[in-house]
């Protein structure tokens, strides 16, 4: 028996489906097993990432931090090999069809781990950087954390207490990267001074207030608990003087960078001037690609991407008898004010316009079993990417929300507002992720970890070139169905993509060709219609993240390629809505799993009886799966565009 929730004319009905719902028995032994041994797994994974738990709504684990030790290092590997070898000894062929995927996907998480093994001593010990770090974002230390009880405050309390260890453990491992010659370039670390003065100033020592972001929950929040006075003011003591030991080891991370870790960075840009820095950089890509391409595959395809969209924009400029290059076409539209709402608030009606009115009736066309979880935008609060997207919940009383950045109305063209909206809302990130949500998967693929970028790729992976890819293809679905609806908005969508293709050449270029930042710039700037200071912090991004973008744009190709072969392959039989549901309904998966997934579906549809259109096939979804997970993802990177 399973639930289904079909949002119809803005009305939520449940429907109890009763038939249809096709659950496998569990297949004896093989099947218990794998469920004990991925419980135990999902288990280890969230003590030893106790922050990443808290993030999940998991709160076991609220009163520890993580450790980062070359030791506790070692152990995770030992580890990771018990859990495979465990793993391996279950019989595959005797599980069934679902529990193969699980099986699959857990081997895939532990395999990429053990191979990351060999690079432990490359990034992996440069543990914090402009975009990652406890000096990134106080609140998010707190701002999952439950404060309820006096008991939540003694957790908030030992792990506060225990954060200046953790700094010093960051700061031997950086020692570490010094002495091996692995440290990152100078870029990545320049922004992390001013991060930790801004911390200083926000908590002065010993008088804090609500400003300073790991003081904040011993303000206002403290006064709603249940106790004694004596007992709150006993708790705000030890919070003055838990703050005032963080603050003081904040001084010593930044001395410790500036005084000797800045004279140690790398003078070279990319990573293939580490020792061993290409074979380091193609295990990144594997990381986040989940697919064997070299990096002059990677950055082919990128060259050959940017040929083939920016020939498509050269034809609309010719349409418009326009001579010049395409950076100077888009000065042109920039110049007329027509472009540009004159209000955040118009900004933000356009984008409720755009997913209410634009896309959302054609979504039928493309899928069936529509979760229609409801999704809102909202505005940022800072400035900073153009859109995110976080997750709601599963019965849709917590909306899923498109956070749009309309802080400079004047400079965000209009023509840029559908791709965006298509990527973080509908058919995009929203839309994926509701289906995740329904969907049965066990805990250690619904509240996979989030990943810590600078450890890959000894790190387990959290499958970002499918979820990213998707987004990326559901902004060329737009385009299928006809929904840029003149030459300005297609131009739109073309900007949106060829900057995707551009990182692929821009960040294979950068590790594996050694080029300068000035190439990198160059090149991106000939295509996109970024400033020069906005492509200079992100290409400080590739420098720091070796592979991460290039995820996007090869997760799309891979779901382009797949589908042209089920196209090819089922000719008339082939329907776009069993399609596109049979991945949403398979979850975030690395991309030979993608691959090989619908495959399998092309013969299921080469052999299944012809059925009723549009009858309700009834993946298992259940009601516990939480995905804080993709949220965190998805959120968590201020500084950067998505
Ligand atoms: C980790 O393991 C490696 C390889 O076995 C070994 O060389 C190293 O000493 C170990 N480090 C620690 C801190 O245990
Ligand atoms: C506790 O403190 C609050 C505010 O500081 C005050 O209004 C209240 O009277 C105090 N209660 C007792 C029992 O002293
Ligand atoms: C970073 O390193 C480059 C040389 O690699 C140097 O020119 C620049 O001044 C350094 N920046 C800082 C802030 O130290
Ligand atoms: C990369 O280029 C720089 C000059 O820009 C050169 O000094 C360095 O040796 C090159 N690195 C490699 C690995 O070729
Ligand atoms: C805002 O733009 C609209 C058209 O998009 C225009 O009609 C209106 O006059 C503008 N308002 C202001 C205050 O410029």
């Amino acid at each position: 028996m399973c639930y289904k929730f079909i949002m119809e004319g803005g009305k939520l009905f449940l429907t109890l489906v009763v038939l249809g719902c096709n659950f496998t028995p569990s297949h004896g032994d093989a099947g218990s097993d794998l469920s004990k041994l991925s419980t135990e797994y999902f288990e280890w994974r969230m003590s030893v990432r106790p922050e990443s738990s808290t993030y999940r709504g998991y709160h076991k684990y609220n009163d520890i931090l993580e450790s980062f030790t070359m030791a506790g290092y070692n152990q995770s590997k030992i580890k990771a090999d018990e859990y495979f070898a465990r793993l391996t000894s279950i019989p595959r062929d005797d599980l069934s069809r679902s529990d193969k995927l699980n099986y699959d996907i857990l081997e895939n998480m532990l395999s990429t781990y053990r191979n990351g093994y060999e690079w432990r001593l490359y990034n992996n010990i440069n543990p914090l950087n402009l975009m990652e770090g406890p000096q990134r974002s106080p609140s998010i230390f707190t701002s999952f954390f439950p404060f309820y009880t006096i008991g939540d405050y003694e957790n908030y309390l030992a792990r506060l207490t225990r954060l200046p260890v953790q700094i010093d453990e960051r700061i031997s491992l950086f020692r570490e990267a010094i002495r091996l010659g692995t440290a990152y370039n100078n870029v990545s670390v320049n922004l992390v001074i001013d991060q930790i003065e801004k911390v200083q100033n926000d908590c002065p020592l010993s008088s804090y207030s609500a400003n300073c972001g790991f003081y904040k929950p011993f303000t206002q929040g403290l006064d709603q608990i249940h106790t004694s006075n004596a007992t709150r003011d006993m708790i705000r003591s030890r919070g003055v003087i838990a703050v005032n030991s963080v603050m003081q080891k904040f001084q010593d991370l930044k001395v410790f960078i500036q005084t000797e870790y800045m004279p140690a960075t790398r003078k070279g840009y990319g990573v293939v001037n580490l020792h061993k820095g290409r074979e380091f950089y193609q295990a990144c890509l594997k990381w986040y690609l989940s697919l064997d391409l070299t990096p002059e595959e990677v950055h082919r395809k990128g060259l050959d991407e940017v040929k083939r969209i920016s020939g498509e924009m050269k034809k609309i400029m010719v349409k418009n008898n326009f001579q010049g290059s395409i950076s100077e076409y888009f000065a042109m539209l920039k110049n007329d004010p027509s472009m540009f709402y004159n209000s955040s608030e118009a900004m933000l009606d356009g984008y409720r316009d755009l997913i209410n009115t634009r896309v959302d009736p054609y979504l039928a066309k493309l899928f069936n079993n529509l979760p229609g979880l409801p999704i809102v935008v909202k505005p940022l609060s800072s400035d900073g990417p153009a859109g995110r997207y976080s997750t709601g919940s599963k019965d849709g009383s917590i909306p899923g929300i498109f956070w749009a950045n309309v802080i400079r109305p004047a400079e965000f063209p209009k023509y840029s507002m559908l791709p965006l909206a298509m990527h973080e809302a509908n058919p995009g990130h929203h839309l994926q992720l509701s289906y995740n949500l329904l969907t049965e998967t066990p805990d250690f693929r619904s509240k996979m970890e989030s990943s810590t970028k600078f450890r890959v790729p000894y790190a387990f992976p959290s499958y970002t070139a499918f979820i990213e890819g998707w987004a990326l293809y559901a902004e060329s679905l737009g385009e299928e169905l006809g929904l840029y609806k003149d030459d300005n908005e297609l131009m739109g969508r073309y900007s949106s993509e060829i900057f995707r293709a551009c990182r692929l050449v821009v960040d294979t270029g950068i590790h594996y060709y050694n080029w300068t930042k000035d190439d990198a710039l160059d090149y991106i700037l000939t295509y996109t219609t970024e400033s020069h200071d906005a492509m200079s912090v992100e290409i400080d991004r590739y420098v720091t993240w070796p592979g991460q973008a290039c995820s996007y744009k090869i997760g799309e190709l891979k779901i382009k390629e797949v589908r042209q072969v089920a196209e090819k392959r089922l000719g008339d039989k082939f329907d776009i809505r069993a399609f596109h549901t049979s991945i949403m309904d398979n979850g975030a998966v690395p991309l030979d799993l993608l691959e090989r997934n619908v495959n399998d579906w092309i013969e299921d549809q080469l052999t299944k009886q012809p059925q009723e259109p549009g009858s309700p096939t009834c993946s298992a979804r259940n009601q516990f799966a939480q995905i804080w997970l993709l949220s965190i993802l998805l959120t968590s990177v201020g500084i950067l565009r998505h």
